[in-house]
């Protein structure tokens, strides 16, 4: 496949980033994670204004809009319709000294492509023993330091489930290691507030707005009396959960299929909303 790297398209056997570059020395990078529809990214406006707001959260300079979009058209159509399903855009603080501190070479900016994973019906999940920290520098933005997420998302299947969820420091639920979780609490539809250090899911945004969930401080405890839950991302729209923390929901129940419904709907009427 071919890979768009600081502006030039690529053999992705001929890419070449430095031993040295700080996004794999130190995690010193941001991303973001689209699928790619018909040919088209969807909400790239979005992914684009988040990757921004990351950059800005790290201090990195993340390269102007026009020429990422046009990054990611040249990379979708160097391929075959349907050979990029999904498409990342790192931004990393590029090649750096040995050590925390940032070199000043620049960043280096990368666009990947490849095929969609397919997540299957109802997911499993379990709450993770870690607390995501709300207070961290880098809570809420999307950063390429996902070690956090690596262990967690594998102690969650050496427990049989399919993904992990947080809480945050003080006990609220706040996300999973790669979603955002959404809960029907009571009759409401509801999804931690960013305030417990989630990501602003681009796909959560969306729900929130076609859907009309609430955001709220959500205590741990809604995990046991909650009557549906549903994961969100990029790569999955809309996952019914089936079991929490060993307890069995109704997968999907009525809000979840109605979700479902309606962002399949409004998601193919606008690719970028
Ligand atoms: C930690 C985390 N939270 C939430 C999400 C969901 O965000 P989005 O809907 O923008 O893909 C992701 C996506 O990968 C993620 O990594």
């Amino acid at each position: 496949m071919k890979v768009w790297l600081d502006g030039e398209l690529l053999d992705e056997a001929a890419a070449r980033i430095s031993v040295r570059d700080h996004g794999l020395t130190v995690g010193d990078g941001v991303f973001e994670t689209m699928k790619v529809v018909d040919g088209q990214p969807f909400a790239l406006g979005r992914h684009l204004a988040r990757l921004r707001t990351s950059g800005e959260r790290l201090g990195l300079a993340v390269p102007d809009v026009e020429l990422l979009k046009a990054g990611v058209k040249a990379l979708i159509g160097a391929h075959r319709r349907g050979d990029v399903a999904r498409l990342r855009i790192t931004v990393t603080g590029g090649p750096g000294p040995a050590g925390t501190e940032r070199g000043d070479s620049g960043p280096t900016v990368l666009i990947v492509g490849g095929p969609l994973k397919q997540w299957g019906g109802s997911a499993v999940v379990a709450t993770a023993p870690w607390a995501r920290n709300e207070r961290s520098a880098t809570a809420g933005a999307k950063t390429t330091s996902y070690a956090e997420n690596v262990v967690a998302l594998a102690w969650a299947r050496r427990q049989g489930a399919d993904e992990a969820l947080f809480l945050d420091t003080r006990g609220n639920v706040s996300e999973g290691t790669g979603s955002n979780v959404f809960l029907v609490v009571d009759g409401t539809l509801a999804t931690p507030a960013l305030t417990t250090g989630c990501l602003a899911g681009v796909t959560r945004a969306l729900v929130i707005h076609w859907c009309g969930a609430v955001e709220a401080e959500l205590p741990a405890s809604v995990l046991q009396h909650a009557s549906e839950v549903f994961l969100t991302s990029s790569t999955r729209d809309v996952q019914p959960v089936g079991t929490v923390d060993g307890r069995g929901v109704a997968a999907p129940g009525p809000v979840t299929v109605a979700a479902t419904a309606e962002f399949a709907r409004r998601s193919a009427a606008d690719l970028d909303p």
